[in-house]
């Protein structure tokens, strides 16, 4: 009796227990799930950077896949693993392409895959710019509050790039209670730059609206400086602009010379992450050979194990981790399911049985 006839005479069996239904999560879906939640998902991005902190994750160094064809693109690819409530393993998959921005769509673009922790099994793909830049600026949001609790909130904000992270951590701050006086904006488009002003207008932005020509008026003129650029190489390097140590939340990560850095009081995300990739803190580590401008990670700011300094720049290079990422994913997903709108995919797994 041939293995195909044996199998042929056995009862149907059900399918194994455990294989998840596969779901799409669309960007609208993403988006409902998180509009006006700002506070929440802060505290969520805090508890995740503690769970980090505290070892309950796995978060390798991200991949970037690179092009010599295409030199300012990339796909980079952000495994990690959650543990915790969340106890969720998966994978960012996310494109920069500056140059899309011209032809009037997003620079980056990208899927969010979550995976089963006890099957491995994916379980969903979400459309994932939207959870990126969403865990971005509560990220930004969150290091604003705990790095200026001592300093004092700054009432001045300088935009430095006026893209879509611009716009969303404006909205994290605004959402998580942040007003100002000034906020200044300086692009090197003037269209972006307008964009972005006609954006805080629309939205009812507090504090009176300037776009800076110069990049020393903005930085003279802000006391928490933002940095969404797409810059690949410093392009700010002169210490003199910083005399009035500024908070600066350097999210594009390659903006800043390391003379500024090693003048300043320097909070990382993850070290290990943060130092890679030609980051402003790679490169001070190259210029020096050591690590010592490291002040710590946000982590360690929020047990209290790092105090910092009041009387000095202080900068916050967010490395971004995948982490995050699951984090918000799942709680998207949970929003979903919650909602009864999730959308299954229902034979996406079609070889559950192991001989047919
Ligand atoms: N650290 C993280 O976790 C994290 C996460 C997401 C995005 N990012 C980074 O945030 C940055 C902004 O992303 P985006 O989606 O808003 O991009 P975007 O293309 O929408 O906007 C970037 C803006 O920066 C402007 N710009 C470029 N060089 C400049 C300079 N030297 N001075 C002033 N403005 C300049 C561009 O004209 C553009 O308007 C990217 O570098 C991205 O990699 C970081």
């Amino acid at each position: 009796m041939t293995a195909r006839g044996a199998a042929a005479r056995e009862p149907a069996r059900s399918e194994p227990i455990g294989a998840p239904p596969f779901a799409v999560v669309s960007g609208a879906q993403v988006q409902d799930a998180l509009q006006g939640r700002e506070k929440q998902i802060v505290e969520l991005v805090e508890a995740t950077y503690r769970l980090h902190g505290a070892g309950a994750s796995v978060n390798p160094p991200s991949y970037f896949l690179r092009f010599p064809d295409r030199p300012t693109a990339r796909i980079i690819a952000l495994p990690a693993s959650i543990g915790g409530q969340a106890r969720v393993d998966g994978l960012k998959w996310i494109s920069s392409f500056p140059e899309n921005v011209a032809a009037g769509i997003p620079r980056a673009s990208a899927v969010l895959i979550l995976n089963d922790h006890d099957t491995g099994y994916p379980f969903a793909c979400l459309e994932g710019s939207i959870i990126s830049a969403t865990r971005t600026a509560a990220s930004a949001a969150l290091a604003a509050d705990w790095l200026s609790r001592d300093r004092g909130r700054p009432t001045r904000i300088g935009f430095f790039g006026a893209g879509l992270i611009a716009r969303y951590i404006h909205t994290y701050l605004a959402g998580t209670g942040w007003s100002f006086d000034e906020i200044g904006v300086h692009d090197l488009s003037a269209d972006s730059a307008a964009g972005f002003c006609g954006h805080l207008e629309r939205s009812g932005a507090s504090g009176r609206i300037t776009v800076r020509d110069s990049a020393e008026q903005l930085l003279r003129s802000s006391d928490l400086v933002v940095f969404a650029t797409v810059a690949g190489q410093p392009h700010v390097s002169d210490l003199s602009w910083f005399q009035h140590h500024p908070l600066v939340l350097h999210v594009s990560l390659r903006d800043l010379a390391p003379e500024i850095l090693l003048a300043s009081a320097n909070i990382v995300d993850d070290v290990e992450h943060c130092l890679q990739a030609d980051t402003s803190p790679h490169l001070a580590e190259q210029r020096t050979g050591n690590r010592d401008f490291l002040d710590g990670t946000l982590d360690d700011v929020m047990a209290g194990r790092v105090t910092v300094p009041t009387d000095r720049t202080l900068v916050f290079s967010p490395f971004g981790l995948g982490v995050l990422d699951l984090a918000v994913g799942k709680y998207v997903y949970d929003e979903v399911v919650r909602s009864g709108g999730l959308r299954v995919v229902d034979d996406f797994f079609s070889e559950l049985r192991r001989y047919g």
